[in-house]
């Protein structure tokens, strides 16, 4: 099974640790921020000299949020990040060429698509923004000639480490600093247990290499409620002949399953009386190049949703927004706190939900909030944290384990930015209550952002509405899943400027 553009598979090539150990030292002291020696992504080109917030620079570009009027009109958020990267795995490993528009052109989905370039598809970018991908076909991938850099993405890495386990060579991964610390044992356990071979830092940690093997299949209970995990198995199964099996005690995001299907392969997917979910699929079958059309990324209209919502007489329209049932969890949170959000023109598009937002301001109460839903608003709740902070009462936000493991510790990274923002809350192993008293914070605080884009947006949203401005240590790491978010807000009325506040 294999696309045009791609090389036979290679033989095994056995490549010692400290060979990858030198390697990676030496491409390292090339990347270690975000962004630094990372090219400008196509939206940073086209708009060059207007962009404040681009990564290209070397130092870190503080950022603050002013208290600022209503919000008002319309805007369309860039590409959902999660479709984005499957979207060029995907087209990438299918036969013919699949056109992608509303792309997501982030720096972590720029990541993906250097990635399967290396891997041998043909991943180019139109004039109009559309994006062409020319796949190698399934059990095709090219040997790469350098080390994947995944920058700051764990979707990338996670994905690709398990596309790669059942390619015939060694894939070398690294990733920037924040990237190094992040658990990859969870994907490593089932992946060996496939019979991939895999070196790695201690826990599992990058830079690490996987020697790819041909596969057994496996099932596959998930220890933690993860979609990358699952994503990382059922990619490793593509090419693993008979049926591979992956069960979740509770579901996660689905658009790896959406999107084998639009892809032309059969899955099999079992509701599981608990609620759970058993997903079974038949390796090597051929994927058939589809275009896609990507919708708007729930989790970044997250924050302009709780921006309109906090600041009084606002009135947004954001179009476009996937709103795929096991991600609309934050929505259905803030409608339950009291906030004012309407879906209008719910349709679907290329096998996932999608609609437009109207948010209205409104006050908020607190609630309690059930840890069942997490899975499907994981990355909300730093910014939901935001939105508690203006409640009335209480709000209790439990079951967060995974906030301890994202980018940075979100639990720990939001905790210290409320405090030195005076707002009273009390820090769990598993969540926050926040109590709150309906005004607006004190505001005022220097956040350190831990290399997190949303820790970033999140404390951002919260100077707009405090008493005095807030601001972050550094506003670049936002390249990595919100392009244009400074642009965007300021557009509908806020007023975000680089440089510390006064
Ligand atoms: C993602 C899954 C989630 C989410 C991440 C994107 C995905 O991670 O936090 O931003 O695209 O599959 P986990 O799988 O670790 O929960």
């Amino acid at each position: 099974m294999k696309g045009v553009n791609c090389q036979n598979k290679g033989a095994v090539s056995k490549v010692s640790f400290i060979c990858l150990q030198l390697y990676v030292t030496a491409v390292k002291k090339l990347a270690t921020t975000p962004g630094q020696q990372f090219p400008s992504s196509p939206n940073n080109a086209s708009k060059s000299g207007s962009v404040p917030m681009t990564s290209d620079t070397q130092f870190p570009v503080p950022v603050t949020a002013r208290p600022s009027g209503p919000l008002s009109g319309a805007a369309r958020v860039p590409g959902d990040k999660s479709i984005s990267h499957r979207a060029l795995i995907f087209g990438g490993v299918a036969v013919g060429t699949t056109t992608v528009s509303g792309l997501l052109e982030g720096e972590d989905v720029l990541r993906t698509a250097a990635a399967m370039r290396q891997f041998g598809a043909n991943v180019e970018r139109g004039e109009n923004g559309v994006w062409r991908i020319t796949g190698c076909g399934v059990g095709a991938l090219r040997e790469p000639d350098e080390v994947l850099d995944m920058g700051n993405s764990g979707t990338a890495a996670r994905l690709l480490m398990g596309l790669v386990a059942s390619a015939p060579f060694t894939t070398f991964f690294m990733g920037d600093a924040s990237l190094h610390k992040r658990p990859m044992g969870r994907v490593r356990v089932p992946l060996e247990e496939m019979g991939a071979k895999i070196i790695s830092r201690s826990g599992g940690r990058f830079p690490l290499a996987i020697t790819g093997q041909s596969l057994i299949p496996i099932d596959y209970e998930l220890p933690v409620a993860s979609a990358q995990v699952k994503s990382a198995i059922l990619l490793a199964a593509l090419d693993t002949p008979g049926i591979t099996r992956v069960r979740e005690g509770k579901r996660t995001r689905d658009h790896t399953e959406n999107m084998l299907r639009h892809f032309g392969a059969e899955i099999t997917v079992t509701e599981n009386a608990d609620g759970g979910r058993s997903i079974a699929y038949r390796g090597q079958q051929e994927l058939t190049a589809a275009d896609i059309i990507v919708p708007g990324d729930p989790s970044s209209a997250a924050f302009l949703a709780v921006a309109a919502t906090i600041l009084p007489g606002s009135d947004v329209t954001l179009s476009n927004i996937g709103l795929n049932p096991l991600r609309d969890g934050l929505f259905i949170t803030l409608r339950e706190m009291g906030a004012n959000i309407e879906i209008l023109n719910l349709r679907e598009q290329a096998g996932e939900r999608v609609g437009d937002l109207r948010i209205r301001a409104s006050t908020l109460h607190g609630i309690e909030v059930p840890p069942e839903r997490a899975p499907s608003m994981i990355d909300e709740y730093p910014v939901l944290f935001i939105a508690a902070a203006f409640a009335k009462g209480r709000t209790t936000m439990r079951g967060l384990h995974e906030l301890r493991v994202k980018e940075s510790d979100r639990l720990s990274a939001m905790a210290a930015g409320l405090k030195a923002c005076g707002v009273a809350f009390e820090e769990l192993e598993d969540g926050l209550i926040i109590d709150a008293d309906g005004t607006p914070p004190k505001g005022g605080g220097v956040i350190e952002t831990h290399l997190d884009h949303r820790i970033a947006m999140s404390f951002l949203i919260l100077g707009l509405a405090t008493q005095t401005p807030v601001t972050i240590d550094d506003g670049r790491v936002m390249e990595t899943s919100f392009p244009g978010f400074v642009e965007m807000i300021n557009a509908l009325g806020a007023t975000v400027t680089r440089g510390r506040g006064a």
